[in-house]
């Protein structure tokens, strides 16, 4: 008999690509979704592909629904979370209610009746600055800016000169630079602390920067691809801050719901935390560059800025080889045909730019250098 698996968060961006992905593999699959109006906009339902999954509407806090939810589960996946760096900065008990009440509320339940596994989707923003190499080739861990030191954007070491940023690896130590971090950091290590002391298997997933059709685009507070996609939409330029050569590293949607399958089903994944990246780095410049051309419209030069935005790292990209070598993932999208992907799905979606909103936001509040 498969195993039944309930995944909350299920209809949102990512949680789509997961429930495919399981589907695919046998399992039967349970959505707990709460249908944010932000993420998922006035029609509330699932796509028409997933119409067939058994979806409870509401929210890991209510105790109802989450009852329903977890009967006959035998692992739980919790992609359920609010995810806006930006607007955790001032939404501070909104976030973390849901994203560590809410992680909490699932976990008292589950050690009430405990399940096999409990895969739990942590970031990459539990880093901070990523990882640095500094002159004498030593890793430095706890890079920070700072602009009174430099004229660059880069952070520097104690003479000031310009530190080589590399792949940033699981053992990193965190910094938690916003009520974001903070809580996505909770949230994983309360399903491990938990989990373990249960006899369940926990895992987290640290995602790095998930890009893909079905993006919201009209979230201003998602990713920088469905903001910079949305500029496009409406022929505006993307707005990219800094110098734009801060790097990333973004991983399609459909490689992170394989390594939530992997995650699920590995042996060796139980106790662990593994980053989910391309293992490839890019500039913001270059991946505006690349998707105006993958949305037809070259012509639409990204705006270069020159100004930064509070709380932004400068580079951070994953090293993937922990989930390679025990999980066995490695990520298989081409991001040129990603983006043709993903400008393929923006051309048919009418995506209100809601940055200008969203700024203004964060300025009313100084939360914009
Ligand atoms: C942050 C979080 C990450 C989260 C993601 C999406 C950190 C360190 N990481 O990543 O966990 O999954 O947000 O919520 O907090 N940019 C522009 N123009 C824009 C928007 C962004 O140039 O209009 C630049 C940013 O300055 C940044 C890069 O693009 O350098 C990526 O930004 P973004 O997509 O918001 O993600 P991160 O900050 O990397």
């Amino acid at each position: 008999m498969s195993e039944r698996v309930l995944i909350t968060g299920g209809a949102g961006f990512i949680g789509r690509r997961v429930t495919e992905n399981l589907l695919r593999r046998g399992y039967r699959v349970r959505i707990l979704d709460s249908f944010v109006e932000q993420v998922h906009g006035p029609r509330r339902t699932l796509p028409d592909a997933l119409a067939d999954v058994e979806a409870i509407p509401g929210d890991v806090r209510d105790e109802d629904a989450l009852r329903k939810a977890l009967a006959g589960i035998d692992s739980v996946l919790h992609l359920a979370a609010e995810v806006g760096v930006g607007q955790s900065m001032y939404a501070i008990e909104r976030y973390v209610s849901a994203n560590d009440l809410g992680t909490a509320a699932l976990l008292e339940r589950l050690a009430h009746k405990p399940v096999r596994r409990v895969v739990v989707a942590s970031s990459m923003s539990v880093y901070g600055e990523g990882l640095y190499i500094d002159r004498d080739g030593n890793p430095v861990e706890d890079a920070e800016r700072s602009n009174a030191v430099s004229l660059s954007w880069d952070p520097v070491d104690a003479s000031g000169a310009p530190m080589i940023p590399a792949a940033t690896p699981e053992w990193k130590r965190p910094n938690l630079a916003s009520v974001y971090a903070l809580t996505k950091f909770v949230q994983e290590q309360m399903t491990l602390t938990v989990t373990a002391a249960y006899g369940m298997e926990g895992v987290a997933l640290r995602l790095f920067n998930v890009y893909g059709p079905g993006q919201a685009l009209s979230n201003p507070y998602t990713g920088v691809l469905a903001i910079f996609a949305s500029r496009l939409a409406n022929g505006k330029p993307p707005l990219v801050f800094e110098d734009g050569r801060q790097r990333r590293d973004f991983v399609h949607v459909d490689d992170v719901a394989e390594a939530f399958a992997l995650a699920l089903e590995h042996p060796k994944a139980a106790g662990k935390i593994y980053n989910i990246g391309s293992g490839q780095d890019r500039s913001v410049l270059q991946v505006a560059e690349m998707l105006a051309a993958a949305m037809n419209k070259a012509e639409i030069a990204p705006e270069v800025s020159g100004k930064g935005r509070k709380g932004d790292v400068r580079h951070c990209f994953a090293d993937t080889s922990k989930a390679e070598k025990e999980l066995g993932f490695v990520a298989r999208q081409d991001f040129t045909q990603g983006l043709a992907a993903l400008a393929e799905w923006a051309a048919g979606q009418q995506a209100h730019d809601r940055i200008a909103e969203a700024r203004s936001e964060l300025e009313k509040r100084g939360l914009v250098a």
